[in-house]
């Protein structure tokens, strides 16, 4: 198949295996003649038209868990309760045609309609198919955007406009995105939904001055050109920001959490309030016309976990409605009306203006001089690491569930799913969850649900294994890599989700000193602290595997000699020299023990583990302390944990490396593997000592000789990478204040530097945040502890513990670094930041098995295969490269779709958006005109058109 425009994904329903040859059905879709746009009220032309939006915004866990926020258990917690929240709203619409309600997330509205009656559900479809309750956004959650990878935020939105399509087909289609809580906005998230069909997006925080400039040049509402490589307006999105957060004009909260007076509108009672409403509310809505650019407004009447007694709120709209506008008889031009953000949209579209354009994206957040919400960026490590692992395996089981087909789901090991996995993974992608800003029990509860979803899949991932090998012996599974001892039998294997072989390391602890095949090299003494006793392994297999596309490959792995080891009775030649002499930390000292690290890192001066010393808020600009939110160090120079270290080092076939000890609690592997393109650094920090009263900070800062003249850059969501420049914005004058914490921006899967000579690339394997605060360095933090709240509504300070580390979290993670010509860097760090991302998973399989005929080019990325129905498999596939950011890869690339499966005949493919919940030619947007010449200049040097399929 081939495609001759410039697409970044192409999404596909392929139906295979049926008895029935045909295309799914692409009818036009049911015109009500009500929903959508069409249900909009009318509008008064000459007049200030004020669009009332009720709403709730129902975080999916924070302060709660997601259960106990849907049933309003521990309301001591906090007063919230989502069931009864769609219980009053919809027996208030019901008694008004007029109004109206938002609904958002789908998480909470499945588990509301899985326990309504068929008369309760016909009920609700009338009112969706009406306009009156509308659901905006739809996905499971509302991901966050700084810490979230692309491939699983797909994931969750397709879940969730999934399930209101089949539920309420057309009417349940969502027009709007509508992210007004996240955290800053990243441009991939703003490129994701125009390629899902939204027609604009809707926020509500960003930075302070940044807000105060649109205000004043009336550009609030914008169009965001997302994407540098797609030809525009294919990753245009209008995109406005809410006048208010996303809560109601002050004086006019009339939920049952709220103080403000309803309205007393009874003449003969002393209190009557009419007048002062209506006068309080005509000035807040002329305020609010001078900041934007039309003759329409929108206010948000609603916040957090408001409309569980709707009546409060309704019953004060409608007087509202109804008083205000009775004014207009005595030459008032304002008129009020229930509405929802689609509505306010369309009369945006209507006025048929052209709008500024933005090319960067909002981060970093700040809503005061002090006050960057940058650290949430890292908050959690382990949680994000976790989140990411459990997307690979999440993938690995979908792929699995389709190649094994009905068996998987039932079969000699039992009942599987990938359900589970794919519904605790798409409440991981809320913004209070990867992002770490919930409490700990919070956490803790996504975490449990995590593995519970591995466990479903476990069971689908053995079902076809003994059926695609014919044998049901029982499967072996080697998951904590770091603690435990596999078990091995005779052979071992290893699964490759990407479309295209790789070539991987593989560590095994175990108890034995020699094996067939494999290097053993004694577990390190870092290794040995952070297991506390946990885990027997004394050594670890350490072998390079290759794995063929979507398939497996076998190693033999056999025991030559038990017992317990002695590196002196090893027959392997290479034991490792343990020197334990404290050394300069430096890497050009490093050098000197492993020869080929010197030619790498010949331009790299140090990678220095330090840390910066957290406000505690006695600080004379500024009460803000450093919290799960808020980044703010109490000075800008980071203090090096320290100048030696104590190193061990190890050379065998397979690999060199270092290990370094700084400190009890910071330890670091440099380790390069033969023949691999890059370096690893694996970093072991933690606990984090707090007994001098001060929370900690960790980074690692990489000082090269590069000249990256205060710019670096970082990716977004793990897919286009955004250009970054010190103490500057593309889009405003930035006043720094904050020099460190106001430098920080998302790393989700990789960030580099660079020069005309070379670029240094570090790839993450978990969402961090990070920056450039010196020419030619990169900083990335790995761990932090605080000791208080931030103040942003958690309610408790970041100070991370476990059963195993009561005294503090210790986490360990790795950093993959490259050293290319900035030419080719692309060419290596596409695919290693793919590999990261879709890992390899080890287990017990007996022969060797692809899932595909043919390997997949390198520019095209397998993003999903997935068991839609029955009969038909969802495929995305994914051209991986920006547009002129690989000479050879930059190109557009052609799939024979026909011939890409070993196992699956297709019969034919049906098209869709990047959310599955549209056919391709259905889908329509509105079009948006820009300003002209309003591009700012900044983000630039890279790419203009996406290359394709
Ligand atoms: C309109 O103005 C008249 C005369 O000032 C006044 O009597 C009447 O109450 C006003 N109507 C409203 C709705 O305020
Ligand atoms: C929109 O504005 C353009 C000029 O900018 C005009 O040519 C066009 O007719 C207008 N369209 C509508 C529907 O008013
Ligand atoms: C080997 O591993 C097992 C657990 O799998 C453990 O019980 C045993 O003590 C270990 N042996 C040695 C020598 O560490
Ligand atoms: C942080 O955790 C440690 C270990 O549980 C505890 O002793 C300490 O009191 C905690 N500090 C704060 C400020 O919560
Ligand atoms: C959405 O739902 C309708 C009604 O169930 C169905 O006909 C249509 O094919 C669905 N659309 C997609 C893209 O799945
Ligand atoms: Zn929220």
């Amino acid at each position: 198949m081939a495609t001759p425009e410039y697409t970044p994904f192409v999404f596909l329903l392929l139906l295979f295996q049926s008895s029935v040859w045909g295309f799914p059905v692409c009818q036009t879709p049911q015109e009500s003649p009500t929903c959508g746009y069409k249900s909009c009220h009318a509008t008064k032309p000459g007049m200030l038209n004020v669009h009332l939006v009720p709403h709730t915004h129902d975080d999916v866990g924070w302060l709660k868990t997601v259960d106990q926020y849907f049933y309003g258990d521990r309301n001591d917690i906090q007063h919230a309760g989502v069931q009864y929240i769609l219980d009053s709203v919809v027996d208030q619409l019901l008694k008004n045609p007029d109004r109206r309600f938002i609904y958002v997330e789908t998480a909470f509205f499945y588990r509301w309609w899985k326990q309504q009656t068929d008369d309760m559900q016909n009920t609700v479809k009338q009112l969706v198919n009406e306009g009156r309750l509308e659901f905006v956004n739809g996905g499971w959650c509302m991901s966050d955007e700084a810490t979230t990878h692309y491939s699983a935020v797909i994931d969750q939105m397709t879940m969730g406009l999934r399930f209101l399509n089949d539920t309420f087909g057309h009417c349940g289609r969502p027009r709007v995105a509508w992210h007004i809580d996240p955290f800053g906005h990243a441009r991939e998230h703003a490129s994701m939904f125009a390629q899902m069909g939204y027609d604009g997006f809707f926020f509500g925080r960003l930075d302070y001055q940044d807000r105060n400039r649109r205000m004043v040049a009336r550009e609030q509402e914008m169009l965001w050109r997302a994407s540098e490589s797609l030809t525009p307006p294919m990753a245009d999105l209008f995109t406005g920001i809410l006048p208010n957060g996303y809560n109601p004009p002050e004086g006019f909260c009339w939920d049952q959490s709220c103080d403000d007076p309803p309205i007393r509108d009874d003449p003969d009672l002393e209190d009557y309030n009419v007048d002062d409403v209506v006068t309080r509310f005509l000035h807040i809505a002329h305020g609010q016309a001078l900041v934007y650019k039309t003759n329409h407004i929108i206010m948000t009447m609603g916040s957090d976990f408001q409309y569980e007694n709707a009546n409060l709120w309704y019953k004060n709209l409608d007087k509202l409605i109804r008083y205000v506008n009775q004014m207009q008889s005595n030459g008032s031009e304002v008129n009020v009306l229930y509405s929802t953000p689609s509505c306010y949209l369309q009369e945006l579209h209507r006025a048929n203006l052209t709008w500024p354009l933005k090319g960067d994206d909002f981060f970093p957040y700040a809503d005061s001089a002090h006050d960057f919400w940058t650290g949430y960026f890292t908050s959690r490590p382990a949680l994000k690491r976790y989140e990411r692992i459990s997307n690979s395996y999440l993938q690995t089981c979908k792929q699995l569930e389709v190649l094994g087909g009905p068996i998987s789901r039932k079969g000699p090991f039992g009942a599987g799913d990938s359900e589970t996995l794919k519904k605790a993974m798409a409440v991981a992608q809320h913004h209070d969850a990867v992002s770490g800003t919930e409490k700990q029990h919070v956490a803790n509860d996504y975490a449990r649900k995590l593995a519970n979803g591995w466990a479903h899949c476990q069971v689908l991932v053995s079902n076809t294994l003994s059926s695609l090998s014919g044998s049901s012996a029982p499967r072996v599974y080697c998951e904590h890599l770091n603690i435990s001892v596999c078990p091995l039998t005779e052979t071992m294997n290893v699964y490759n989700p990407l479309a295209r072989p790789v070539s991987w390391p593989v560590r095994l602890p175990v108890n034995g000193t020699a094996y067939r095949i494999s290097d053993v090299v004694p577990v390190s003494q870092a290794t040995a602290a952070v297991r506390r006793g946990r885990g027997y392994a004394v050594n670890e297999l350490l072998f390079q595997v290759q794995a063929p596309p979507l398939g497996y490959s076998t190693y033999s792995v056999s025991l030559l000699q038990n017992g317990p080891p002695s590196p002196q009775s090893s027959p392997l030649p290479r034991a490792p020299k343990a020197s334990f002499s404290p050394q300069p930390s430096s890497l050009l000292s490093l050098c000197a023990s492993i020869v080929t690290l010197r030619d790498f890192l010949s331009s790299l001066f140090c990678v220095c583990l330090s840390r910066y010393n957290a406000s505690d808020g006695n600080n004379s600009e500024s009460i803000q302390m450093s919290g799960a939110y808020i980044f703010r160090p109490n000075t800008s120079t980071p203090f090096i944990i320290s100048k030696t270290a104590k190193i061990e080092t190890l050379q065998n076939s397979v690999v060199q490396e270092v290990r370094q000890w700084f400190s009890p609690w910071v330890s670091q592997v440099v380790r390069l593997y033969t023949d691999s393109r890059a370096l690893e650094l694996e970093w072991t920090v933690g606990p984090v000592p707090i007994g001098d009263d001060l929370g900690k900070e960790v980074i690692s800062r990489l000082d090269s000789s590069i000249n990256s003249s205060g710019v670096f850059y970082t990716d977004s969501n793990g897919r286009e990478v955004l250009q970054r420049r010190k103490d500057y914005r593309p889009t405003w004058n930035l006043r720094q204040s904050e020099p460190i914490a106001g430098n920080y921006y998302p790393i989700n899967s990789r960030a580099y530097i660079k020069d005309d000579k070379d670029q240094l690339t570090v790839v993450t394997d978990r969402s961090q945040g990070g920056g450039s605060i010196q020419d030619g360095s990169l900083e990335i933090m790995l761990h932090r502890r605080l000791l208080y709240d931030d103040v942003r509504g958690v309610g408790e300070p970041l100070n991370e513990t476990s059963d195993i580390y009561p005294e503090g979290l210790v986490v360990r993670g790795r950093h993959l670094l490259s050293l290319s010509p900035p030419a080719t860097a692309a060419d290596t760090h596409r695919p290693l930041a793919q590999e990261v991302v879709l890992q390899p998973s080890s287990m017990d399989f007996e022969k060797e098995f692809s899932g595909l005929q043919a390997v997949l080019p390198p520019a095209v990325h397998l993003l999903t295969v997935s068991q839609w129905d029955q009969d038909t498999v969802l495929l995305r596939l994914e051209h991986q490269y920006q547009a002129s950011e690989s000479k050879e890869h930059s190109q557009p690339v052609t799939v024979n779709l026909q011939k890409l499966f070993s196992t699956l005949d297709v019969l034919g493919v049906s098209e869709m958006n990047l959310s599955a919940n549209q056919w391709k030619d259905e889908m329509t947007r509105l079009d948006w005109k820009a300003e002209s010449g309003t591009h700012h200049t900044g983000v630039t040097n890279q790419l203009s058109a996406y290359s394709a399929l």
